[in-house]
C-alpha cells in the first residue's frame, strides 16, 4: 500500500489529499482539521487491487459472493465518503477519531515493541561475542603461539563471518597487529578478549578486540516497525470504514432524515408524525427515543401554536386598547400645558412633550437621543444633569425651581423629577414635569411685595395704636394715681381736718384747764397755809372747845390731812406735766396734718419725723426701739404735710415687718444740693420676688382688710413730687431700708 506524506492512499483509484475546507459562514476562513476533510483529486494509479480470485487457487460460487460483496461494499462506502464530505461530517469526525486514536495507540505499541527487540538482539550480539571467549580464543592463542598468521588471519576472517561482527583485531604481547574488517562507530558493541596460553605458562600473548555493530539491529527493527505500523493502521482504517458505515446506515441516515422532517416543519404546516425507516426493534433505541421527543415536541409545537393563536387575539385585542391608550396619553401629553420629558439613565432624552420642544424652540426629533450638554449651553445643562443625578442616586420624586434664559426674558420652571423603574424594579429613566410658573411667581411676587407694604402699614397702626394705647395707659395710671392720691390726701386731710379740730377742741380746754391749774395750786397753797393757821389755833381751841376741837381732829384725821397735803404738791405738778404733754400731743397733731398748709414751704424735716413719730408711737412703742441718728439738715423747700404721710407709710411698714420685737433706725443727712433720710428696720425683708412690685398701687402682702397696697405707692408720688428719690434694699430675713432723698429746693418746678 503506497504511502506518502500527507497524502494517505485508498485501494482502488483514489488517492485522498486533506484539503483546508471553507464550508459555510459559521467556519469561514478556518480551516477544518485536515484530518477529517478529503476531497478526491486524481486517480494514483490505474493498478487496482489484486482480485480476490486471480491470486487465490480455490475457485467456485463463494468466492464470486464474496468478491462481489466486497466490491459493492467498497463502491458504496466510496461513494458515502467521497459524495457528501460536508453532509457526513460526523461519520468523518468519528473515521478520523478512530483512525487517529489507533494509530497513537500503534505507535505507542510500536515503539514499546521496538524498545524489547532492541534489547533482545543487543543481547543476542552479546551472547555470540561471548561464545567468541569460549569457542575462538583457544585455536587463536595456539596460532599466535606457534605464528602462524595464515591461521590467524582466517580465523579472524572467521569471526567476520558471525552475524553483525564488523571488526577482529588481535594485538600480539610482541607488537604485532592483525586486523579484519572496517573498525564501526558508535553504535557497535566491543569486547576484547586477553589470549593465554598454557604452554607459555599461561602468559599472557596478545589482546583480541570483536567489534558487532549495531546497524543490523536498526535495519531488522526499522523494518518490523514499518511491518507493524502498516498492519496496525490498515487494520484499524478498515475497522473504521466498517463502523463508518455502520453509523452511516444505522445512525446518519435516520439523524439526515429527522433533520429533513425537522426542517419540512413550519409554523403554518406541522405534518405528520416522524416515522424513521427502518424496522421497529423490540425496545426503543436512542433513535427512537430522538423520534418520539421530536414528534412530542411537534405536538407541543401544534399545542402551543393553538394557544399562541388565542394568545395573539387577546394581543391584537389589548394592542388595539394599547394603541387606543398610548394615542389618548400621547394627546394629553402633547396638549398638556406642562412640560414633560424622559430621560435615560445615561442622560440622553428618550422623548419630549410638543409643550416642552416649544418652549426650547426646537422641534421633537432634535432631543430624541441627545443629552442637555448637546441641546443646551454647558451652564444651562449643569444644573439639570445635577437634578437627574440627585433623582437618580435617591431613587425617588424630587421638585425644585429652575430659572431658564428665553427669548422672551428669563421663565421660572416649577421642575417635579420622578424616577422610572421597569417590571423587575431596575431604574431606567427618569421623568420631568417642569411647569411654567412664571406668571404665579410675578403674581406671587407682586402679592409678596403688597403683603410687605400691607403689614408694613399694619405695623405703623399697630405702632400708632400701641402709643396710643400706652399713653392712653399712662393717663389711665397716672389718673389712678392723682385718684388714689386724692383719695389718700382726702383721708389724710379728713384726718388731719379731724385731728385739728379735736387738736383746736382740746387745746381751748387744756389752756383754761392749764390756767384754772395754776389758779388752783396757788389756791390749796392758800388753804394750806390756811390749814396751817388753824393747826396752830387749835391749843387755844381745845381749851376753849374741846368738842369743836375733838370735830377738827377727826376730820383731820379722816381726810389724812398730812398726806394730803404732800399729796397736793405732787398733783399739781403731775397734771401740769399731763397737760404739758396732752399740748405737746395737740401740737403734734397739729404740725401733722398741717391744716391750711398746703403750700410749699421751707421745714425741717425732724420735726416732720418727730411729730409723725408721736403720732404713730402708739404702733410703735410695744415691739419697737426706735433710734434715731440725726445729722444736722437745712430746712428744705417741701410739703411738710405730704412727707409726713410718707414717714407715717414707712414707720408703720416697717412696724408690720417687725414679727415680736425689734428696731427701727432712722438716719439722716445732707449732701451738696439734698437731705437725705434712711428707715431702715429688722423686720422680715422683702422676698426677691416682690421687690420690683412694692410700688405698684394695690400690690400688697397683707391680708385683706390690713393693707391696701397704697402707702408705698403713694409715697413714691409723694417724692416724685418733691423731685426727689425713693429708693429701697432689702434682705429676706434681715430688714428693709427705705431711702428718701429730696432737693434742697425745688426751683422750676414749684415755680410752674
Ligand atoms: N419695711 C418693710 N418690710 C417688709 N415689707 C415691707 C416693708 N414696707 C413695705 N413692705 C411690703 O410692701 C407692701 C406694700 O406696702 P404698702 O405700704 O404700699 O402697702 P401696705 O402697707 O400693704 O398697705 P397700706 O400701706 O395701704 O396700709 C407691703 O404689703 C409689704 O409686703
Ligand atoms: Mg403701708
Amino acid at each position: 500500500m503506497p504511502q506518502r506524506t500527507g497524502v494517505m492512499a485508498l485501494p482502488g483509484e483514489w488517492r485522498l489529499e486533506p484539503v483546508c475546507h471553507v464550508n459555510n459562514g459559521a467556519s469561514r476562513g478556518r480551516c477544518a482539521s485536515p484530518a477529517l476533510n478529503f476531497r478526491p483529486i486524481e486517480p494514483l494509479t490505474r493498478q487496482r487491487i489484486p482480485r480476490a480470485g486471480t491470486s487465490v487457487a480455490i475457485k467456485g460460487q463463494p468466492i464470486r459472493w464474496i468478491r462481489a460483496g466486497a466490491r459493492a461494499f467498497a463502491t458504496r462506502l466510496a461513494r458515502r465518503l467521497l459524495a457528501h464530505p460536508r453532509e457526513h461530517r460526523l461519520g468523518y469526525r468519528l473515521l478520523a477519531a478512530i483512525v487517529l486514536a489507533s494509530t497513537c495507540i500503534a505507535l505507542v505499541a510500536t515503539g514499546l515493541q521496538l524498545v524489547v527487540d532492541y534489547q533482545r538482539e543487543v543481547s543476542t550480539i552479546e551472547d555470540e561475542l561471548n561464545q567468541v571467549e569460549r569457542s575462538r580464543l583457544a585455536s587463536l592463542a595456539n596460532s599466535l603461539w606457534s605464528f602462524d598468521d595464515r591461521g590467524l588471519r582466517l580465523q579472524l576472517n572467521g569471526l567476520l563471518q558471525l552475524p553483525d561482527v564488523k571488526f577482529a583485531e588481535l594485538k600480539a604481547a610482541g607488537g604485532e597487529r592483525y586486523a579484519v574488517g572496517t573498525r564501526p562507530g558508535l553504535d557497535s558493541v566491543t569486547r576484547e578478549f586477553a589470549l593465554h596460553h598454557e604452554q607459555a605458562g599461561g602468559a599472557r600473548l596478545g589482546v583480541l578486540t570483536v567489534s558487532a555493530t549495531l546497524d543490523g539491529v536498526y535495519q531488522r527493527l526499522l523494518r518490523k516497525a514499518g511491518l507493524i505500523l502498516a498492519m496496525t493502521t490498515g487494520g484499524t482504517f478498515l475497522v473504521a470504514l466498517f463502523i463508518f458505515s455502520l453509523v452511516g446506515r444505522w445512525v446518519t441516515r435516520h439523524l439526515e432524515h429527522m433533520a429533513r422532517y425537522a426542517r419540512s416543519l413550519s409554523l403554518d404546516h406541522m405534518g405528520d408524525a416522524l416515522v424513521l425507516a427502518r424496522q421497529p426493534g423490540d425496545l426503543p433505541d436512542e433513535l427512537d427515543h430522538v423520534a418520539t421527543a421530536l414528534n412530542d415536541m411537534r405536538r407541543a409545537l401544534a399545542d402551543e401554536l393553538k394557544r399562541r393563536g388565542v394568545v395573539d387575539a387577546e394581543r391584537a385585542r389589548l394592542f388595539v386598547a394599547y394603541e387606543r391608550n398610548r394615542g389618548l396619553l400621547q394627546a394629553i401629553i402633547d396638549n398638556s400645558l406642562a412640560m414633560i420629558s424622559v430621560k435615560g439613565l445615561d442622560g440622553r432624552y428618550l422623548m419630549v412633550n410638543r409643550r416642552c420642544a416649544e418652549l426650547h424652540g426646537k422641534p421633537v426629533e432634535a432631543f430624541v437621543g441627545k443629552t442637555d450638554y448637546e441641546l443646551f449651553s454647558a451652564e444651562r445643562a449643569a444644573p439639570l444633569r445635577r437634578f437627574d443625578q440627585r433623582v437618580i442616586a435617591e431613587r425617588t420624586a424630587l421638585q425644585e425651581e429652575e430659572t431658564i434664559p428665553l427669548d422672551d426674558g428669563p421663565h421660572t420652571l416649577l421642575s417635579a423629577k420622578a424616577p422610572l423603574f421597569n417590571d423587575k424594579g431596575e431604574l431606567y429613566a427618569v421623568c420631568g414635569i417642569h411647569t411654567d410658573i412664571t406668571e404665579r411667581k410675578r403674581a406671587e411676587e407682586e402679592l409678596q411685595h403688597y403683603r410687605v407694604h400691607l403689614e408694613l402699614l399694619v405695623d405703623q397702626r399697630t405702632a400708632e395704636l400701641q402709643r396710643a394705647n400706652d399713653d392712653l395707659v399712662l393717663t389711665n395710671l397716672r389718673l389712678e394715681q392723682a385718684q388714689m392720691q386724692l383719695v389718700q390726701s382726702e383721708k389724710m386731710a379728713s384726718i388731719g381736718v379731724l385731728a385739728a379740730g379735736v387738736a383746736h377742741e382740746i387745746n381751748n380746754p387744756i389752756g383754761y384747764v392749764s390756767a384754772n391749774l395754776g389758779t388752783l395750786s396757788e389756791y390749796a397753797a392758800d388753804l394750806l397755809k390756811l390749814v396751817a393757821a388753824y393747826e396752830e389755833a387749835e391749843a387755844a381751841i381745845g381749851s376753849a372747845a374741846p368738842q369743836q376741837l375733838a370735830a377738827i381732829r377727826r376730820i383731820k384725821q379722816d381726810v389724812a390731812l398730812d398726806a394730803l397735803r404732800s399729796d397736793i404738791a405732787d398733783l399739781g405738778s403731775e397734771t401740769g406735766d399731763g397737760l404739758a404733754r396732752v399740748r405737746k400731743i395737740v401740737q403734734d397733731l397739729k404740725d401733722f396734718s398741717h391744716v391750711g398748709e398746703s403750700r410749699w414751704q421751707f421745714a425741717d424735716l425732724h420735726h416732720g419725723i418727730d411729730s409723725t413719730l408721736n403720732i404713730a408711737w402708739n404702733e410703735l412703742k410695744y415691739k419697737v426701739d426706735v433710734i434715731k441718728s440725726y445729722a444736722t439738715l437745712p430746712e428744705i423747700e417741701c410739703l411738710p404735710s405730704e412727707l409726713n404721710q410718707v414717714f407715717m407709710n414707712l414707720f408703720i411698714n416697717a412696724a408690720h415687718a417687725i414679727k415680736t420685737r425689734g428696731e427701727i433706725r432712722i438716719t439722716t443727712g445732707a449732701d451738696v444740693d439734698g437731705v437725705w433720710v434712711e428707715v431702715a428696720d429688722t423686720g422680715c425683708g422683702i422676698a426677691s420676688e416682690h421687690l420690683p412690685r412694692i410700688f405698684e398701687p394695690f400690690f400688697t402682702t397683707k391680708p385683706v382688710g390690713q393693707g391696701t397696697g397704697l402707702g408705698l405707692a403713694l409715697s413714691y408720688s409723694i417724692v416724685k413730687k418733691h423731685n426727689g428719690r425713693l429708693d429701697v434694699r432689702s434682705t429676706p430675713g434681715e430688714g428693709t431700708v427705705f431711702r428718701i432723698w429730696l432737693p434742697l429746693t425745688q426751683g422750676a418746678v414749684v415755680a410752674a
